[in-house]
């Protein structure tokens, strides 16, 4: 039985799914927050809740009463952490809620593996604590000591924290730094999926900046399969600190995303250009060397083969 926090969200609902294909059990928890909306995230979780080998907190991770509900069952063999406030924009009107979620919560979790001496954990960490990195691709090995935005600077406070219980209580744990991750049931916040929206009903999309910002995009998929083999890494192994890249070593650029959607929608493009937002990084491109040694991590999808995924899944919803 493993723990999945953030079960509802986009990633969450993937890995999951994953799971009980798996015949694993899953406990899941999400406090639906309304960072989006929230029958978005019951229908992420609607399949999952079919299963009797999924059980279903709706709790929030920062409070001690989640976490001795959970202490309740049997045979944990760890927590995969999903759960947290996203979004680098947003994080700049509210680095409060940021850190109480991000970093108290996380706080919470690994009380729990110390308490139970459960001890195994992946946690969902980001690109952006690379922040304006010059050095590409970016690579574990590179500084990350320059956030800039409140979202980054709590992901790399969340690396020192669980470090720090791994050092102190023998906490194993694989921290995966995800690289804009996009397919069926995207964040709605996210660019692919309001792009897709404005562009189906006609509307002109907003680009910031010249469209010369890039995104190494990783498809939902090839992200899951990631997470699955750090939690087996996690899992079989001892005395585990890791932080590793789970990107697509492929930056693509924005103005290249834009004319992809026109094309595969078949429309005319409609854009206006706009300025670039603070807290957004010009690039992000994942050294995935690591990954590819201890994960035997391969992502598969390429960028138009992902989004053509995402129009079909957007169509149907
Ligand atoms: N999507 C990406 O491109 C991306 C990139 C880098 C890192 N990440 C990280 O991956 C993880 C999942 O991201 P996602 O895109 O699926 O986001 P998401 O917002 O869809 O999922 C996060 C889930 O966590 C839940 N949650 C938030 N606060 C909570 C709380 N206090 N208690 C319980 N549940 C809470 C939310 O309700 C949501 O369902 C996050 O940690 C995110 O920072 C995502």
């Amino acid at each position: 039985m493993i723990v999945v926090t953030g079960c509802a969200g986009f990633i969450g609902s993937h890995v999951c799914e994953c799971l009980l294909e798996l015949n694993i059990d899953v406990i899941g928890i999400d406090n639906l927050d309304p960072f989006y909306a929230e029958d978005i995230k019951r229908k992420n979780i609607s399949t999952l809740l079919k299963s009797k080998k999924f059980t279903f907190l709706e709790a929030n991770i920062t409070s001690t009463e989640t976490w001795n509900e959970v202490k309740k069952y049997n045979n944990i063999e760890g927590v995969i952490h999903l759960a947290a406030k996203a979004g680098v924009l947003p994080s700049l009107e509210n680095p409060a809620a940021y850190i109480d979620t991000n970093i108290v919560g996380t706080q919470k979790v690994l009380d729990f593996l110390k308490e139970t001496g459960i001890k195994k954990m992946v946690f969902a960490s980001s690109s952006s604590v690379y922040g304006n990195n010059v050095k590409i691709p970016f690579s574990e090995d590179d500084r990350v000591d320059n956030p800039i935005s409140p979202y980054a600077f709590t992901k790399k406070s969340n690396e020192l924290q669980i470090h720090t219980w791994h050092h102190l209580y023998k906490i194993d744990v694989v921290c995966l730094r995800l690289f804009t991750v996009f397919g069926p049931r995207q964040r709605p916040d996210l660019a692919i999926r309001k792009f897709v929206q404005k562009i189906e009903n006609d509307q002109a999309i907003e680009m910031y900046g010249d469209g010369s910002s890039a995104r190494d995009y990783t498809f939902i998929h090839d992200t899951v399969s990631g997470i699955m083999s750090a939690w087996n890494y996690v899992k079989n192994n001892e005395n585990v600190y890791e932080i590793i890249n789970l990107g697509n070593k492929n930056p693509v650029q924005l103005k290249e995303l834009i004319a992809t959607l026109y094309e595969i929608l078949e429309k005319t493009p409609n854009v206006i250009q706009t300025t670039m937002k603070p807290g957004d990084v010009n690039i992000t491109f994942a050294d995935i060397s690591k990954a590819q040694k201890l994960l035997n991590y391969n992502p598969q999808t390429s960028l138009k083969d992902g989004l053509i995924a995402f129009v079909n899944w957007s169509k149907k919803n």
